[in-house]
């Protein structure tokens, strides 16, 4: 499990509270009780508190440690919606705020957004928007971000060694178009947010280890192939070298430029990414997600993911075919990462 080392250096480091807004689901039960006795983080459930003793105690898990919150009975909501309705300002009436909070995907990212909580795991019943819209609107982007993203950091052992890569944007952004204000005017130019997408998968591939070689993907290799999205891809290398100039980044290349040295050779010898990509950035969300799936089902590969990047606060979510061991590596990526 080398590659959670540094997660778990950070976690021994300074204690973390992660909220798992699923607090009934076998899995998430599973999952807190294995980081409760392993001491790696505090733990909230939310949920109904005599739901979650039932459920623990029908699948044999020990939970005593944990904060149960209910979102029905909680005693500080009536601060939490007023909070809640400051930031949505005008966007969320106080009755749209109290509804919403009702459910455990408002109530934890606003348990995260009050400091009740560092980190917020979801999605083991939630769809991956209905855990990433309330971060969206209630965490919101970081100081110097423009946008939210993620990346799938994929994890195999090959031949004794440890093969790392890192896969943006598999998850949230289903396609870049520019971003212009009511004046017609753009704001920010959809190759400037694949740039975002690029450096900031490549930082988080760095944090886990990985020295990022960035490949922006396309069906065309230094404009081999034309079309709009060839031209994003192509306008997005320019872009990130702009954000960061010290990114090692190029592109557009197909998959197997970026990857297999030998083509490398024939249609880009003078690249310093192709032949030798480990962080791969697609131009459309489809390319990205079954890109990955690709990587996991028939590369072997172990995937880490989404992660998401460019948030306030460590917010994940995870898949609905989740298992539990799935669930505590992820709490690790996300309390880790606070
Ligand atoms: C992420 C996602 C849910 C957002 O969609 P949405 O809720 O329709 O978004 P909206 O356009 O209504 O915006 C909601 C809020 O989020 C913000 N937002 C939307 N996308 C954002 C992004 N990428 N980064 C930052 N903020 C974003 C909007 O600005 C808006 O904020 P506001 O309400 O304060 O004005 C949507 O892009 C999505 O469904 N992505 C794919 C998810 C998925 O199915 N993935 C595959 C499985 S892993």
């Amino acid at each position: 499990m080398g590659m959670f080392d540094k997660l778990l250096a950070n976690l021994k480091a300074s204690k973390k509270t992660i909220v798992f807004t699923e607090g009934t689901d076998a899995r998430i039960l599973s999952a807190a009780d294995r980081l409760l006795k392993e001491d790696l983080m505090g733990v909230v459930l939310c949920g109904n508190a005599d739901e979650v003793a039932a459920a623990a105690k029908a699948g044999g898990f020990d939970v005593a440690k944990a904060t149960v919150l209910d979102p029905l009975t909680y005693q500080e909501m009536d601060a939490l919606v007023a909070q809640m309705v400051e930031l949505r300002k005008g966007k969320m009436s106080e009755e749209e705020c109290r509804t919403a909070l009702q459910k455990s995907n408002y109530f934890g990212t606003m348990l995260v957004k009050a400091g009740k909580a560092d980190a917020l795991l979801g999605g083991a019943t939630y769809s991956t928007a209905d855990t990433v819209r309330p971060a969206l609107q209630i965490i919101k982007t970081k100081k110097g971000s423009n946008l939210v993203s993620s990346s799938f950091i994929l994890f195999r052992e090959k031949d004794g060694a440890e093969e790392k890569i890192a896969m943006g944007d598999c998850a949230i952004n289903i396609s870049y178009s520019d971003r212009v204000d009511k004046d017609g005017n753009v704001t920010l130019t959809a190759a400037q947010q694949l740039a975002e997408v690029a450096v900031e998968t490549a930082r988080t591939a760095a944090f886990f280890g990985i020295d990022p070689k960035v490949a922006v993907l396309s069906f065309s290799t230094y404009g081999s192939g034309k079309g709009a999205t060839v031209q994003l891809s192509h306008d997005a290398v320019i872009e990130a070298r702009k954000i960061d100039p010290e990114l090692t980044i190029d592109g557009e290349f197909q998959f197997d430029a970026a990857v297999s040295a030998e083509v490398a050779k024939t249609k880009c010898p003078d690249s310093k990414v192709a032949g030798q990509a480990n962080t791969f950035i697609f131009p459309l969300i489809e390319a990205g997600n079954i890109g990955y799936k690709i990587a996991q089902r028939l590369g072997g590969f172990e995937a880490y993911g989404p992660i998401l990047q460019g948030l306030n606060a460590p917010i994940n979510d995870l898949s609905r075919g989740c298992n539990a061991d799935e669930v505590y590596k992820m709490a690790i990526i996300t309390a880790g990462m606070a």
